[in-house]
């Protein structure tokens, strides 16, 4: 690969990363890798990173408003294997001239697939199922005991009609819900699959029998989900979230669980995850995933390959798909 350097550009991988991933990089790059795939401190970081041109970072390095202004200034990129850039600080990097990428489009049906998932195990009882089948606690069948709650022609509001959103839009139709959405400006009809558009947020919650969480975390989305929203469902709703743990107030929507206002939720990400608030732990109606939205390899792989072609445009002094700090 011919460079701006007229070298080959060196890059720090934090985690391990698919095999033909790092193939390529190994060949396209002077490159150091995770084998261990131990997580790194963000000190570890810091220190690997002298020295570097690029990092090839991932959602699970989430070092805070420290890291940035303290990384090396031979560093130039930092491709996130990621959609989400939370972890990360678009004004900070502005600012200090650095270029953020990320990997959108290659994860939307896996992470769409999740929130169904989510959605059908919460509504259906995957998570009790299960452990009734497994712990061999089965006992004799009842026509009236156990019972899970029916999907199909319930109304389903999502909360971000993104691409990741619009997917979750695509399938729910499949399944014959009635959709609505909330965004911060309504999308194009033929992406929206028919969903019906609400200006407000609070505005969409009456219409929800199901609420599917699709939307980046932000100032304005993190704790959406608290006391005073989860009020606004009908009885019996339920919560599902694919999209970032923060946008749910973990103790609101715990207490909502466990008094009946809502029926179940099915969660895949979490405020703090790996840790969880322990209070999910207990409670049989929570149907609760490990991250694991993009965890296919065809989807690991195509993002690993997604942040590779951000670096090599970079590198070949064109302007990655992905900037997240362009103009
Ligand atoms: C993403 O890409 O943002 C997924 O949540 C995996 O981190």
């Amino acid at each position: 690969m011919t460079t701006t350097l007229g070298r080959k550009p060196r890059v720090l991988a934090t985690r391990k990363m698919m095999p033909d991933v790092e193939q390529r990089l190994q060949r396209d790059y002077e490159a150091v890798l995770n084998e261990s795939d131990t997580p790194p401190s963000m000190a570890e970081c810091l220190k690997a990173a002298e020295g570097k041109d690029a990092i090839v970072i991932t959602s699970f390095e989430k070092f805070g408003p420290e890291f940035i202004p303290a990384l090396s200034p031979s560093v130039r990129i930092i491709a996130t294997h990621s959609v989400g850039y939370d972890h990360l600080s678009v004004p900070q990097a502005k600012a200090r001239g650095l270029a953020l990428t990320n990997t959108p489009d290659v994860l939307t049906d896996a992470t769409a697939d999740i929130s169904m998932l989510l959605l059908l195990g919460a509504a259906r009882g995957a998570s009790w199922g299960d452990r009734m089948v497994r712990e061999n606690r089965w006992g004799t069948p009842t026509l009236v005991s156990p019972l899970g709650f029916d999907v199909s022609g319930k109304r389903l509001g999502i909360f971000g009609l993104g691409r990741i959103g619009q997917a979750v839009a695509r399938r729910a139709k499949g399944f014959g819900m009635e959709l609505h959405y909330h965004s911060r400006n309504p999308v194009a009809d033929d992406l929206a699959s028919g969903a019906r558009y609400h200006a407000s947020f609070e505005g969409m919650l009456p219409f929800c029998d199901f609420l599917s969480i699709n939307s980046a975390s932000t100032p304005e989305t993190r704790g959406i989900i608290n006391e005073r929203t989860i009020a606004l469902l009908p009885p019996n709703a339920i919560i599902v979230n694919a999209a970032r743990g923060d946008i749910v107030d973990d103790a609101a929507l715990i207490a909502a669980l466990k008094s009946g206002r809502l029926a179940a939720a099915g969660l895949d990400v979490f405020k703090g995850e790996p840790e969880i608030n322990p209070g999910y732990r207990s409670l049989e109606n929570v149907f609760l995933l490990p991250h694991l939205g993009s965890a296919t390899p065809g989807t690991r792989s195509a993002m690993g390959h997604r942040a590779l072609d951000n670096l090599d445009a970079f590198f070949r002094g064109d302007r990655p798909k992905d900037l997240l700090t362009g103009d």
